[in-house]
């Protein structure tokens, strides 16, 4: 055999060995991504179990109904698939779960999912106070000249010793009373006050601002 039908052969045998490892890496499906088995903090069951898996088993349902036959389906099939996903986090979170990265979510509405997740937050009151101050607008109304909310000063007394005297204030304290008043303004409108508290903290707060909020708001007690 002459040297060059060789490096001929050996050329051709190179390439059908790339051909082959292309086709096989083709071939190996991805793997299916397993979910991490941490251990997560142990969480105070909010919710009723049985409906928990009823739940769940419904969004199984609907998860194993998709399909992703032609390209038309595909875009309604991934929505679908992202949705379905948040879903399941609702149910987890509605149950009481706290995601590791709760302190930098926005806090959102559900008060009894935000006091929840509060015990697992330090409040720092000079960055509350800053906050207060600036980015979130609060002293606009709290302090201004004519002021259109209560004073910020002697918030936590005023607080204590005379809202919470109210019977519809039963069981609270004084952190959840702040809490409900800076996401859910409307839920209570202090007497002589205007209903007119921003009402939309919800989504421009996160869990670790709206702590250091309520604890600069909690060291008014004088
Ligand atoms: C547009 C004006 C306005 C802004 C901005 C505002 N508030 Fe208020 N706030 C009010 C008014 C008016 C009330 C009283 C009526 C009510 O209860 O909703 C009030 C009530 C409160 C109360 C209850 C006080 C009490 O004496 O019972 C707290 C606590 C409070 N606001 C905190 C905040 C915080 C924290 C912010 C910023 C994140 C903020 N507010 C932003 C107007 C405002």
């Amino acid at each position: 055999m002459s040297r060059r039908t060789l490096t001929g052969l050996f050329a051709i045998a190179a390439v059908m060995l790339i051909t082959l490892g292309m086709a096989a890496a083709q071939e190996t499906p991805t793997p299916t991504p397993s979910i991490p088995t941490g251990t997560p903090a142990p969480v105070e069951l909010n919710c009723d179990p049985a409906e928990l898996i009823q739940q769940q088993t419904d969004l199984a349902a609907q998860l194993a109904a998709l399909k992703l036959d032609t390209s038309e389906e595909a875009g309604v099939t991934l929505d679908r698939l992202f949705k379905v996903g948040e879903a399941y986090q609702e149910l987890a979170l509605n149950c009481g779960y706290i995601p590791a990265d709760a302190a930098s979510r926005n806090v959102g509405y559900d008060i009894d999912r935000i006091m929840n997740a509060l015990e697992t937050v330090y409040g720092d009151p000079i960055n509350g106070q800053l906050l207060y101050n600036g980015d979130l607008g609060c002293a606009g109304c709290h302090e201004a000249e004519v002021p259109l909310g209560p004073p910020t000063e002697s918030t936590y007394t005023r607080v204590d010793e005379e809202r919470l005297q109210d019977p519809a204030f039963e069981g609270y304290t004084v952190q959840h009373y702040l809490v409900e008043s800076i996401i859910d303004p409307a839920a209570y409108v202090v007497p002589d006050y205007q209903n007119v508290m921003v009402s939309n903290f919800g989504d421009r707060m996160t869990l670790q601002e709206l702590a250091d909020v309520v604890s600069f708001l909690e060291s008014q007690d004088s």
